[in-house]
């Protein structure tokens, strides 16, 4: 099956730019699970994320969902009470009762709703979703092996030969296991190639994941293109090295990653509330030549790249005094308020290209979250065909958002 990236209106929409190109994905910790009913048969999502340019092919059955007896929803523990109203709000749920720290039972019709909402693309708080068709009780000492190697092999008739395979191990749990995440994928990576299947995260079709929670264990397969991400319940990690000037980098980093954007030397970037520098530093460091606005001060190591300059003002002195300027991409990571710093990017992007990019964070208040990013959305479409918004890992209390001029 050849999958199409989730943007591809963007895709088309960039073409003749052909560096910029639009995918998705995300992130998170924390799951619970519901009862399904039906079948997702015939259905055909378009992922929410995945890796640049990956074509996903997959001739598993879809009718194997209907062996599906729950779903695994990752989110970020503390968005629990929002991704439960956008659950709930979405799919009907019936009842939501939470089961532990981090997880909770949904009961909702089938899953074919939970995969037709997922398609949608509309979830904010949601990371990643998996079915599962085998579930066991474990201890959390190696003899569980056994019981893994066990799920797996009942799992193995509903597979083709044909698809290229990953293993997705998630360990969520509060209770110390005698195991990793790294070791049950190697452990059920080797089980598969005993069987004749090609394992291969970055070429898989079809998933094997695993999700462990205290003393339970749940497995399932699904296709590819069929999770909201290509990893590990929605997590991407990176290591804090020293060349990066700060944590924000990351964020840059992994929502580059969700949303897809594909950057290229030559490029030009205008970032609104750059101090340190994290996000310029990010783009510089790519070829982007890169306007970086900000009262702060810069970091040493921006200020010295040939690429950036610093124009230490205000975004609203900036916008009052711009020069006629024509960005690829527009990023805003200023901590303000939700509706100016909205105000400025549509004001702002009258200098972006068409098809450009303004990627912004909204940095969200304790209450009355949902009603701002409702507003968000609705005056960021006024000036933008396309408006993504993901909590992503690297988020606090905050949103991402992706808008396309
Ligand atoms: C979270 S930090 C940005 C971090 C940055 N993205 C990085 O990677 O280093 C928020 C920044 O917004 C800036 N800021 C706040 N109000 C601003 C305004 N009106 N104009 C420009 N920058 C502003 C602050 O000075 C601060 O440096």
């Amino acid at each position: 099956m050849r999958y199409h990236q989730s943007a591809a209106d963007i895709c088309l929409k960039t073409d003749e730019n052909p560096a910029l190109y639009i995918l998705c994905r995300d992130g998170y910790n924390d799951f619970y699970s519901g009862e399904v009913t039906g079948s997702v048969e015939g259905i055909k999502r378009e992922k929410l994320c995945g890796f640049s340019g990956k074509e996903y092919d997959c001739s598993m059955n879809r009718e194997i969902y209907r062996n599906a007896s729950g779903f695994i929803v990752s989110y970020k523990s503390t968005d629990e009470p929002l991704l439960f109203n956008e659950m709930k709000s979405r799919l009907n749920a019936a009842a939501l009762q939470k089961r532990g720290e981090a997880s909770a039972d949904f009961n909702v019709q089938n899953y074919e709703e939970v995969v037709a909402e997922i398609k949608r693309e509309d979830f904010i708080f949601m990371a990643h979703i998996h079915p599962y068709m085998q579930k066991r009780d474990i201890e959390g000492k190696t003899t569980d092996y056994e019981i893994y190697l066990d799920m797996l092999r009942e799992l193995l008739p509903m597979l083709e030969k044909s698809d290229t395979m990953v293993c997705q191990c998630k360990i969520d749990s509060a209770v110390q296991m005698e195991y990793s995440n790294k070791e049950l994928t190697a452990l059920l990576a080797e089980e598969l190639r005993k069987h004749g299947f090609v394992v291969e995260p970055q070429k898989a079709g079809t998933v094997i994941s695993l999700t462990v929670y205290d003393k339970q264990a749940y497995m399932g397969v699904s296709a590819m293109e069929d999770n909201v991400s290509d990893w590990t319940g929605g997590v991407l990690f990176y290591s804090k090295n020293e060349d990066i000037i700060c944590r924000a980098e990351f964020k840059i980093e992994e929502a580059c990653k969700t949303f897809g954007i594909g950057l290229a030397a030559g490029m030009r970037a205008l970032d609104l509330g750059a101090a340190p520098g994290g996000w310029t530093h990010f783009l510089s460091r790519q070829g982007l030549l890169v306007d970086a606005v900000d009262p702060a001060e810069l970091s040493d190591k921006v200020l010295q790249m040939d690429n950036v300059k610093h124009y230490k003002m205000t975004a609203q002195e900036f916008v009052k005094n711009r020069e006629k300027a024509s960005y690829d991409i527009m990023v805003n990571d200023m901590k303000m308020d939700t509706n100016e710093s909205v105000d400025i990017s549509c004001e702002m992007s009258s200098q972006l290209k068409e098809g450009g990019i303004c990627l912004m964070t909204l940095k969200l208040p304790k209450t009355g979250a949902m009603k701002r990013i409702k507003i968000a959305r609705k005056v960021l479409e006024r000036d933008f065909s396309q408006v993504k918004i993901r909590k992503l890992y690297y988020n606090r209390s905050e949103v991402t958002v992706l808008a396309v001029k």
